[in-house]
């Protein structure tokens, strides 16, 4: 597939995307930032920046003026300091999503709110028995989070620790590849989406990895190539599949498996990570990842509300479900590699115990009696001021979360990772820690929560951060 299908996933706006591709050098490499002696103590600051994305001088927004953010990485133990300036024109906050700390003070409070102009200091200790793993941060003010991460706010955190320390996965290659979607208008102007899109939640007409176009990595022969993968758009579902090839899933959201489980297709919801290694074992030369076709459940909404003959056109086409696979990276064959074999085992994954109490969260549209808002939890959007449930810190619970509608509603919690037990009543193949769990349309999926070390109130939502926007959150006060 050649460059240009790539950075065009519709014929209608073919014209405009040919037209900018004159020859702008990508933008540096993504800073790492690493902490030293315990210690990370950075300065953030996000603002609207003009940096050149898949090859087009494009107007994000940006940490640091970088898309995605600088990377950063901490060990279990480190101290953390981030004096976070909001230099946009909208309220925002930070939010370290997917790690165990607390939701409250100047830690991962996603109810505070940092005006335009301001800055505030976040800091927070990362937990010596942290699971090391790929997480993220981004913002998290409630209403503008959709359009500050569909301009590119999003950045990896990762956690160093037992997993890298395993031979096996100290020896792989590693790369991490951020997956970003953005509306862009001919001139590299984001774009608001119309209401009708901003209710499926926005999807872009190009997909960058690392703010760059699809990367060409080196994969060891005989050796491994560790990815790390991490979905940072507001709404699109990445379905991913190497082509002729293994991959193995070693680690979701919250950490490692117990052990590398095979896999085809590699499904990531908004918000999601996922490790696979890539054993070097197969005939020398240049394999595919690409993403697939995958259906929200937008299609059926478009031909149910717009009847059938609109798909291929327009603006239609192009902020709807893509139609035919495109290209994310290549993996080439690079000789000369310590050979490394696959790791037998990873790190345990605990089994909980037996709930003490369940819940149910029923996801659907309609209208909020309050606000007005279409997205609901148990029949409520969200509100501030109201707890949904009270949780006993150190306790279990099953929460059953029940999608009745026809869309897919990503479930996220912040705070404390959980495991699925079952969807649809299906017990989970495996063991593994997740912060994202994507609930398709009318399923049913039965996740446990421990409530641990920390008190307060937190919040859960749809990952679709259009959805959430507009309602789809609530309020889990954790109670010593
Ligand atoms: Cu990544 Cu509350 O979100
Ligand atoms: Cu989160
Ligand atoms: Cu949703």
């Amino acid at each position: 597939m050649d460059r240009r299908r790539f950075l065009t996933l519709s014929t209608a706006v073919t014209g405009a995307m040919l037209l900018s591709q004159c020859s702008i050098p990508s933008q540096r490499p993504n800073r790492l930032l690493k902490s030293q002696s315990g210690q990370l103590s950075i300065d953030l600051a996000a603002s609207p920046t003009a940096v050149n994305l898949v090859g087009m001088r494009s107007h994000l927004l940006a940490y640091n003026q970088q898309v995605p953010g600088p990377q950063l990485e901490v060990r279990p133990g480190d101290t953390v300091e981030i004096r976070f300036t909001n230099q946009l024109d909208t309220p925002s906050n930070l939010h370290f999503h997917g790690l165990h700390l607390p939701p409250t003070g100047e830690a991962d409070n996603p109810l505070r709110m940092v005006a335009p102009g301001e800055t505030a200091l976040y800091r927070f200790t990362i937990p010596a028995d942290h699971r090391a793993g790929t997480f993220w941060y981004h913002p998290h003010h409630h209403g503008n989070v959709a359009s500050q991460v569909a301009g590119g706010l999003a950045g990896l955190l990762v956690v160093r620790g037992d997993l890298d320390e395993i031979p096996e996965i100290q020896a792989a290659q590693e790369a991490f590849l951020v997956l970003q979607d953005f509306d862009l208008n001919w001139r590299g102007q984001l774009q608001e989406p119309m209401p009708m899109f901003r209710m499926w939640g926005r999807e872009g007409n190009h997909i960058s990895i690392n703010g760059q176009a699809p990367p060409t990595l080196p994969l060891p022969q005989s050796g491994l190539l560790r990815l790390r993968l991490l979905n940072a758009s507001p709404s699109r579902v990445y379905r991913l599949q190497l082509k002729k090839h293994p991959w193995h899933l070693i680690a979701t959201d919250g950490g490692a498996l117990g052990e590398p489980v095979e896999t085809d297709e590699v499904v990531l919801a908004p918000g999601e990570r996922a490790e696979l290694l890539v054993p070097g074992t197969r005939e020398p030369g240049t394999y595919e990842i690409v993403n697939l076709p995958y259906d929200r459940g937008t299609m059926d909404m478009m031909s149910g509300r717009m009847g059938h003959g609109m798909m291929g056109s327009g603006r239609m086409a192009h902020s709807s479900a893509q139609a035919e696979p495109i290209q994310v990276a290549r993996l080439t064959y690079q000789a000369g590699a310590a050979a490394v074999p696959l790791p037998k085992a990873l790190i345990l994954v605990e089994s909980l115990p037996e709930p003490e109490i369940s819940r149910e969260f029923v996801l659907d549209h309609g209208i909020d009696a309050q606000t007005g808002q279409p997205f609901l939890i148990n029949g409520q959007a969200f509100d501030h001021s109201r707890v949904d449930a009270q949780a006993k810190l150190g306790s279990v619970e099953d929460w059953w979360i029940i999608n009745k509608a026809g869309l897919d509603h990503p479930f996220h919690l912040h705070t404390n990772s959980f495991q699925v037990i079952s969807r649809d009543r299906k017990p989970e193949p495996y063991r593994a820690w997740r912060d994202v769990v994507n609930v398709r349309a009318y399923e049913v999926v039965q996740i446990r929560v421990p409530f641990r070390d920390f008190a307060g109130k937190t919040v859960f939502h749809c990952h679709v951060l259009d959805h959430e926007d507009q309602g789809m959150m609530g309020i889990v006060e954790i109670a010593a």
